[in-house]
């Protein structure tokens, strides 16, 4: 039954502007005035509710089940479904009703990952009969949601690209069901789901004859072709049967997965060294196991692609004139291979993207990935290794794509000192660094660290205050600054019996200063349990710091320090009222400010700011 009637004539074509307009949502905040199509949308959401999805939920959700729905979202194109569906996940106003009304045939891209009370076995049939053109879909989350209704619904949805089912039901069932019913996959993220052993995700790569992959289980005679995977998150999955037995996973995804660039996996560590120092014979008990080749097969397969790959550039490259270093290059990696002669006897990897790796890999890692633009290392327990400090592991693993690394990030539980020399190394290209649970002292070299780090734009240090009470002398020098910085984070821990963190690092003001007033970008910024004075700074900022910032202040093009900020976050700091009020006036894209545990904010005056503010501020 049609519940509104359309013409087909009427059909909404994709205009090449909208395109643009898309792009520019994510720079929405630049041009204060919202266009057109935001504003049809922004109000087309607002009567969805009263109107079409009242009428819907009343008449018929319950008392009908729909192949496909005649109204008006199936009269707009795909994309601007998909817009207005994230507007009401946004403003959390995405219910059942109107979800079943905007599944069209049309829609390519479905997040539910903020709504995952609403993906029910009912809904996903939905999905199935309607949305089979799907590109990317997102379920994360959705707990409640059975891995067979899961599976019924994938098989409908060749077409995906992008499928994100963090934290589901999960299981190997399914990963059959991905390899034999979605082709087109290239990214992938089950992280967080608990039923899925690791040897599950073997089907991912180019092993099984491929039968062996239908999701019925029964050896159908079809045929299908390994997926090209190029991104695989699988952290915090289910357990294996063995110990050892994830290192032989992951090494045998890394072979057989020859497109994948961003992997997040454990066990990546050892299984590099695994492929590096050729211990395969390590693995033949589980390849029996598990029915698969043997490793050293595996490693030789791929090595002959790659040979034959490499063999083919080269050529092409000497067509063209260009001298080719690549067989220098492999040579500097392949000690003791047997045979030298050739320099091919190592393969490398596509990867670019990886986590949780630790320290002492990363020499071999090197070798094997050298396209590594985004990292993120676990130093924790770590001895030194060979006679080799942490420090020196770390700066001579990093040695390998310096100038290339965009994205750093250590967990260290050691002194911030240690982490200087790695930074030197890799700093001078890194726009993203994040250093968690280090240990500070008054001496912590932060100028250095951010001298070494001139393009980083976002910066997170989540770390443990100093323990001792001796200042060091302020820096004469000037301290440099980050122009490009959008996100600043820096978090301390707290002991919970004390209210108040124990402010002695004086030196530390004088840094956030310098790091306040250069950086005019500054988007999102978090000082939490701060072990120095804040408010002054603050105060220091607003009056003074467009005077002393590095670009001038008679630069107009630039915005004032703290203009751009968004997001603010100044928990168990010194930070006064009047400062807070300061700040609101001077950025007027302020969304949301956290004031938690600051002892210098009375409940009156916190009140007070929040009824004449539209800025969420959250104290308690
Ligand atoms: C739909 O079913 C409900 C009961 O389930 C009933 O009260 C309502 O009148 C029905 N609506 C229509 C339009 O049939
Ligand atoms: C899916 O949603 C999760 C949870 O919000 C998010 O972390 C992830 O990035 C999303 N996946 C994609 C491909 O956008
Ligand atoms: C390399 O090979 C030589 C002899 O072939 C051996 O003595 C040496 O220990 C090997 N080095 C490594 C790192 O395996
Ligand atoms: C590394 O990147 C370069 C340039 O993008 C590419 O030509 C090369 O094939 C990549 N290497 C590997 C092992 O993927
Ligand atoms: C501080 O950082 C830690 C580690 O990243 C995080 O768990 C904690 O929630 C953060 N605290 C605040 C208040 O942001």
């Amino acid at each position: 039954m049609p519940l509104f009637r359309a013409s087909a004539d009427h059909v909404v074509k994709d205009r090449p502007k909208w395109r643009k307009i898309r792009c520019s949502r994510v720079l929405e905040e630049d041009d204060s005035v919202p266009s057109l199509m935001q504003l049809c949308l922004l109000s087309l959401a607002d009567n969805m509710k009263k109107v079409w999805v009242k009428d819907y939920a009343d008449n018929y959700m319950d008392n009908y089940s729909f192949r496909h729905i005649m109204g008006p979202f199936n009269m707009l194109s795909g994309e601007l479904v998909e817009e207005l569906t994230s507007l009401l996940c946004s403003r959390k106003q995405l219910s059942r009703a109107a979800l079943h009304l905007l599944l069209v045939p049309q829609l390519r891209g479905l997040s539910l990952e903020r709504f995952p009370g609403l993906v029910t076995p009912a809904l996903c049939a939905i999905i199935a009969a309607r949305c089979q053109g799907l590109h990317n879909l997102n379920l994360s989350g959705a707990q409640q949601l059975p891995s067979k209704a899961l599976s019924d619904t994938l098989r409908c949805l060749p077409t995906l690209r992008s499928l994100s089912l963090s934290g589901t039901s999960c299981d190997g069932g399914i990963i059959r069901t991905v390899v034999f019913c979605c082709p087109l996959l290239r990214h992938l993220d089950v992280s967080g789901c608990h039923f899925l052993p690791p040897a599950a995700l073997l089907p991912l790569g180019a092993l099984f004859p491929s039968s062996k992959c239908s999701p019925s289980g029964s050896s159908s005679s079809t045929s299908v072709a390994p997926l090209a995977l190029c991104s695989l998150l699988a952290l915090d999955i289910g357990f294996g049967e063995q110990e050892g037995d994830l290192a032989a996973v992951v090494a045998y995804l890394l072979l057989s997965m020859p497109h994948l660039e961003r992997l997040a996996v454990e066990g990546l560590s050892q299984a590099c060294r695994l492929i590096q120092r050729r211990y395969f014979t390590q693995v033949d008990l589980f390849a029996f196991r598990e029915g698969l080749p043997r490793l050293e097969e595996v490693w030789r397969e791929r090595r002959r692609l790659q040979h034959t790959d490499s063999w083919k550039t080269r050529r092409v490259e000497a067509q063209d004139g260009y001298e080719s270093e690549s067989e220098d290059d492999e040579k500097d990696c392949s000690q003791n291979v047997t045979n030298e002669k050739s320099g091919d006897d190592h393969i490398t990897l596509r990867l670019r993207d990886v986590k949780d790796l630790t320290c002492e890999s990363l020499d071999s890692f090197g070798c094997l990935c050298p396209n590594i633009t985004s990292i993120s290392v676990n130093a924790e327990d770590e001895e030194d290794i060979g006679g080799r400090s942490l420090p020196t592991l770390l700066a001579t693993g990093l040695q390998s794509w310096s100038g290339q690394l965009r994205s750093l990030s250590v967990h260290h539980q050691g002194p911030l000192l240690d982490l200087l020399p790695a930074l030197q190394v890799s700093g001078s290209s890194l726009v993203s660094l994040t250093l968690e649970g280090v240990r500070t002292n008054p001496h912590a070299p932060l100028p250095e660290l951010i001298r070494a780090c001139p393009k980083l734009k976002v910066l997170l240090i989540s770390a443990e205050p100093p323990a001792s009470l001796l200042d060091q002398e302020p820096d004469e020098r000037e301290l440099p600054s980050l122009p490009n910085l959008c996100s600043l984070t820096l978090n301390f821990s707290y002991e919970h019996k004390q209210m108040r963190p124990l402010m002695y690092w004086m030196s530390l003001m004088k840094v956030i200063r310098c790091l306040l007033s250069g950086s005019p970008l500054l988007q999102r910024l978090s000082l939490v349990s701060l072990p120095c004075p804040l408010n002054n700074v603050l105060q220091r900022v607003l009056c003074y710091g467009d005077r002393h910032h590095r670009f001038g202040a008679s630069d107009p093009s630039l915005p004032k320090a703290l203009e751009r900020v968004q997001h603010l976050d100044l928990q168990r700091t010194d930070v006064k009222m009047t400062t807070v009020k300061n700040i609101i006036q001077r950025s007027k894209r302020l969304k949301c400010v956290d004031l938690s545990c600051c002892w210098q904010i009375s409940h009156q005056e916190w009140a007070d700011c929040k009824r004449l503010s539209t800025v969420r501020v959250v104290w308690v």
